[in-house]
């Protein structure tokens, strides 16, 4: 089929400097090489040249908002290679030299998710690929803050957020997750400010601005990491700590005093932590995501100091990742289920370990309401990415970013340990996780492990596993999330609607945010801005400072136009930029018929806004940037 394909649809490949060569050739998309080979369909690279070992020397010139660096590649490569493939987005490439000596290169044409393929041509006994190059204006993993947009107000902030397909806007690589290499990094920043990777870490400011880095454990490039910025270290134990700005270490420290404690018993549950340090870094407010599972350095949005460790599973789920998704990774973004279903069932176990079981079902309720919910609404509009194992060709992975890879993917593995028992569960787990370490696994790798090392073929029946992978929609047994304390919300709550009445006083004192959030997400459509305006005076919703209770809060309030919670929306819209928040709150205005007041909010908060959330949201508004 494919080799008649007409040439236009083929890529083309551009030669460059030094010696541009008139003559286009082509060769295959990504996309088209995927069908014939099951390869990674978001990357240019290919398994005949890969890369082993990254030494980066960089710059950082918050001045111009650009990264100049060198991309030194150690290389390994198969009998008769004669071209070694990176993926790059928006990169000015300077000069390339293979093993030392300047070579001439080509560039694909630009697609929109992937950027370009670089073509090198080498030998097969090419060892060394140097890339001189400097990031371009739409790096899109790279966020450069202004002064006024980090907590002290008093220097610029630089972050990256690499994963998916990210990495390749400041670093040219083959930015699969199934190609690991090691690294090693030279940065140099402003002579005040801190660096940090996804490596070995500095715990102080050097004099110079200059910087050392080393990961000596084999990583693929949507962990590649780098924060800059007046940052601050506290120790928590000796092997973790939290890094911030200096006006939030002290409630950092504070927030997330347990973290020992949770790697003591994520250790205690799948065995030892495999990378040495693990610190986390709270980042400005416009950071997209809840967190993200850089190596030895979790980076996490401050949305999540509670100022009461309320909020820490998001923690556990970031350490879990040290073995879900670093440890084990998913071979390509359709086996995005392996990493994050995994995850969520690994944070939910690390939550039951530190903070008991009664809590962790708490946990576990709220997350089974919001996956039926999801999946719902989901199941109108684009049904196919319901099913666990996804197919992303062609699109962008960041689609693939839904409730149903975390928590339907949670569900499926708490329904096998529920059918096989937890002892025979945690050490199938154990082993999996020993017996794959830096290792990549695809959802059918996985199933062939799962047959032989866990499941009988009656109790694979039972479990109906091939349904909760490759059939759209929730399967009905989906396990049951029992929680007494739940059942005393949902009472409380059915005596407000019927009397009006407020729940006790001796009762509501001692609930906890979890409960306040099933209290709020159990409000019905029906209430009124009348009844939400008590509920507000008694329990100060609105005035809130936990981010998931005012995101719950925007709920029921926006939709049924209680007028008082707009003046908070807006002030939240524009200083949080995470995009779990973003999404449900503009989706709420949009649904209330409030369009144009999410658009005024929109236009403030979008300079505010890093490139990933930006493009989420752009979409959903509709709007033309
Ligand atoms: N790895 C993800 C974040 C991510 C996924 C970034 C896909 C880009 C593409 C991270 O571990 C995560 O899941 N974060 C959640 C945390 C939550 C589930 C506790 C988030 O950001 O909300
Ligand atoms: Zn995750």
């Amino acid at each position: 089929m494919k080799s008649f394909l007409p040439a236009l649809l083929a890529l083309a490949f551009v030669a460059c400097k030094p010696n541009p060569q008139e003559n286009q050739e082509s060769s295959m998309t990504p996309s088209e090489e995927a069908m014939e080979t099951g390869k990674d369909p978001h990357s240019y690279a290919k398994a005949d040249a890969q890369v082993k070992h990254l030494n980066w020397d960089a710059n950082i010139s918050f001045e111009n908002k650009v990264i100049e660096a060198l991309a030194e590649w150690e290389i390994e490569t198969q009998t008769g290679a004669e071209n070694i493939f990176f993926d790059i987005y928006d990169l000015e490439i300077d000069s390339v030299l293979v093993d030392g000596e300047k070579t001439a290169y080509a560039l694909s044409s630009f697609d929109e998710h992937l950027g370009q393929g670089l073509r090198i041509p080498i030998s097969e006994s090419a060892k060394k690929v140097s890339i001189y190059y400097r990031t371009g204006d739409d790096a899109r993993a790279l966020q450069w803050l202004d002064a006024e947009q980090t907590a002290d107000k008093g220097h610029p902030f630089l972050f990256t957020q690499s994963q998916a397909i990210l990495a390749r806007s400041w670093v040219p690589t083959q930015d699969s997750p199934g190609v690991r290499f090691t690294y090693e990094a030279k940065v140099k920043v402003p002579s005040d400010m801190l660096a940090l990777m996804s490596a070995s870490n500095p715990m102080e400011k050097s004099a110079d601005g200059v910087y050392s880095f080393e990961m000596p454990q084999a990583i693929p490039s949507y962990l590649l990491a780098l924060s800059v910025g007046n940052i601050n270290f506290e120790a928590i134990s000796d092997r973790t700590g939290v890094y911030a700005e200096p006006s939030l270490l002290e409630a950092s420290a504070y927030e997330f005093a347990d973290l020992e404690k949770m790697v003591q018993a994520a250790e205690e549950l799948y065995g030892p932590y495999a990378w040495g340090r693990y610190d986390l870094i709270v980042l400005p407010p416009s950071f997209p995501f809840g967190g993200m599972e850089n190596p030895r350095l979790t980076f996490a949005t401050p949305t999540i100091l509670a100022g009461d460790r309320s909020l820490v599973s998001l923690v556990a789920h970031e350490l879990a990742h040290s073995w879900s998704g670093n440890l084990v990774t998913n071979a390509t973004w359709d086996d995005f289920w392996l990493n994050e279903g995994f995850t969520v069932y690994f944070e939910h176990r690390i939550m039951e370990a530190v903070y008991g079981r009664e809590y962790s079902e708490m946990l576990a309720n709220l997350t089974r309401a919001g996956l039926q919910e999801a999946a719902a609404d989901m199941l109108k509009e684009m049904p196919n990415d319901t099913k666990l194992k996804l197919d992303l060709e062609g699109r962008n992975p960041d689609d693939g970013v839904t409730s149903i890879p975390y928590d339907k993917g949670y569900f499926f593995l708490r329904l096998m340990e529920e059918t096989v028992g937890r002892e025979r569960f945690d050490e199938f787990l154990t082993n999996y996780f020993q017996g794959h370490k830096f290792q990549v696994m695809t959802t059918e790798e996985f199933l062939v492990y799962l047959k032989a090392n866990l499941l009988s073929e009656e109790e694979y029946a039972s479990v109906r596993v091939d349904e909760w992978i490759y059939e759209t929609g929730i399967p009905d047994n989906l396990p049951e999330v029992e929680s007494d304390r739940f059942a005393v919300v949902d009472e409380a709550l059915n005596g407000f609607l019927m009397s009006g009445e407020l729940v006790a006083e001796d009762i509501s004192a001692a609930w906890t945010t979890h409960e306040w959030l099933h209290f709020i997400n159990s409000i019905p459509d029906t209430v009124s801005a009348e009844q939400l305006a008590k509920l507000d005076a008694a329990y100060k919703f609105t005035a809130s400072n936990n981010s998931e209770i005012s995101a719950a809060w925007f709920q029921p309030t926006i939709a049924a136009a209680y007028e008082a919670v707009y003046p908070k929306v807006e002030s939240f819209l524009i200083s949080v930029g995470r995009r779990k928040f973003l999404t449900p709150t503009y989706k709420a205005l949009l649904n209330a018929d409030q369009g144009e007041m999410a658009k005024d909010i929109y236009k403030k908060a979008r300079p505010n806004y890093h490139a990933v959330s930006r493009e989420t949201m752009d979409n959903l508004l509709g709007w033309e940037a």
